[in-house]
């Protein structure tokens, strides 16, 4: 891979893609749509435009050789992300349809979740699993239809990244445990605990979309996760054992007053995260092995986290 193309370069993942792309000196462009990108980021190309119409034909006379979309069109509540996804799904139909145009289409590596399995409790979940979205992928599935569709007749090349839940600066680990930490000075667990989690960093998530276009198996799904998955009772145990503070039992109630049901089904959600791909992952070195290391850095003295 000598250039890439990002879709999202300004949301939370996508910048953090930026970086692990210029680390290896790929050449970037990312499509800039209403934010601009995180400062740092001055070795990257930009492109101004909305997946919904942007003109995909002024790429064509210097084609990137991977495509990494990580752009999704949002909403705030259930009504406006159904609406949202509405539109991702016609813009994504529209991108498929101009790649299906090239001789020699580049790979596209597009970001999906985990929550599309629906919750399994404690079995092992690999990337065979039929869809079965759940929470915000309830509504957001719609959009992934057509690069679904796209990867299983073959006509372009497609990979699927499903990350599990991604933490990092600025992620839900901050919405809706450190927040609510220094507010009251109580570790959450929300509902009864014992739904499985499975975690990957951002960092890694970028790096391990990196290598899944470097020696992915063509045209499949990759679920990304860096360790075992653990229930919400032992990770809000171990986040309370670093804080020294107290657990506190937050009822799902709690959290359907305050959000959406989205949210509190994300909470309820259970997976034991696995793949059939643990061959390209066999040469991977984490930034961050597990949750626990990268939670003992955050809550340490120095506070020397990514
Ligand atoms: N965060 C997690 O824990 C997590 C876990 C698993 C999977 N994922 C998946 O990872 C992907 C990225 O998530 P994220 O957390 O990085 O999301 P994010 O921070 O909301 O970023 C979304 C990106 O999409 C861009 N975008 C939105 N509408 C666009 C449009 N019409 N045209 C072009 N770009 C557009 C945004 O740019 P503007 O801001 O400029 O509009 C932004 O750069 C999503 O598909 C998500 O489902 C996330």
């Amino acid at each position: 891979m000598n250039k890439a193309l990002v879709l999202g370069g300004s949301g939370f993942l996508g910048s953090h893609l930026l970086d692990e792309l210029i680390n290896r000196s790929i050449k970037t462009t990312a499509l800039v749509h209403k934010n601009t990108l995180f400062p740092g980021k001055q070795n990257i190309n930009t492109l101004t435009g909305s997946l919904t119409d942007f003109n995909w034909h002024t790429l064509e006379h210097e084609l990137p050789d991977v495509i990494f979309h990580s752009a999704r069109m949002g909403g705030h509540s259930e009504r406006t992300r159904i609406k949202a996804a509405k539109q991702n799904r016609q813009a994504n139909e529209r991108l498929i349809n101009w790649l299906e145009t090239l001789q020699n289409p580049p790979l596209m590596v597009f970001v999906s979740g985990s929550l599309v399995y629906g919750s399994h409790e404690k079995q092992r979940i690999d990337e065979t699993q039929p869809p079965s979205p759940i929470s915000f992928q309830r509504d957001y599935f719609e959009a992934e239809k057509p690069i679904l569709k796209s990867l299983h007749s073959g006509k372009i090349p497609v990979r699927i990244v499903r990350p599990s839940w991604i933490y990092g600066h600025g992620s839900w680990f901050q919405a809706f445990f450190l927040n609510y930490m220094n507010k009251k000075r109580k570790v959450p667990m929300y509902g009864k605990g014992n739904n499985l989690m499975s975690f990957v960093h951002v960092r890694d998530c970028a790096a391990m979309m990196i290598r899944v276009a470097q020696y992915g198996e063509e045209n499949a799904i990759f679920n990304l996760y860096t360790e075992s998955a653990v229930t919400q009772k032992n990770f809000s145990h171990l986040l309370a054992e670093n804080a020294k503070l107290s657990l506190k039992q937050v009822p799902l109630w709690w959290i359907s007053l305050r959000f959406d049901r989205a949210v509190s089904e994300a909470f309820r959600f259970s997976l034991n995260l696995s793949t059939h791909h643990s061959r390209i992952w066999e040469q991977y070195t984490p930034y961050y092995p597990s949750i626990g290391l990268w939670i003992q850095k955050v809550l340490g003295a120095n506070n020397k986290a990514d």
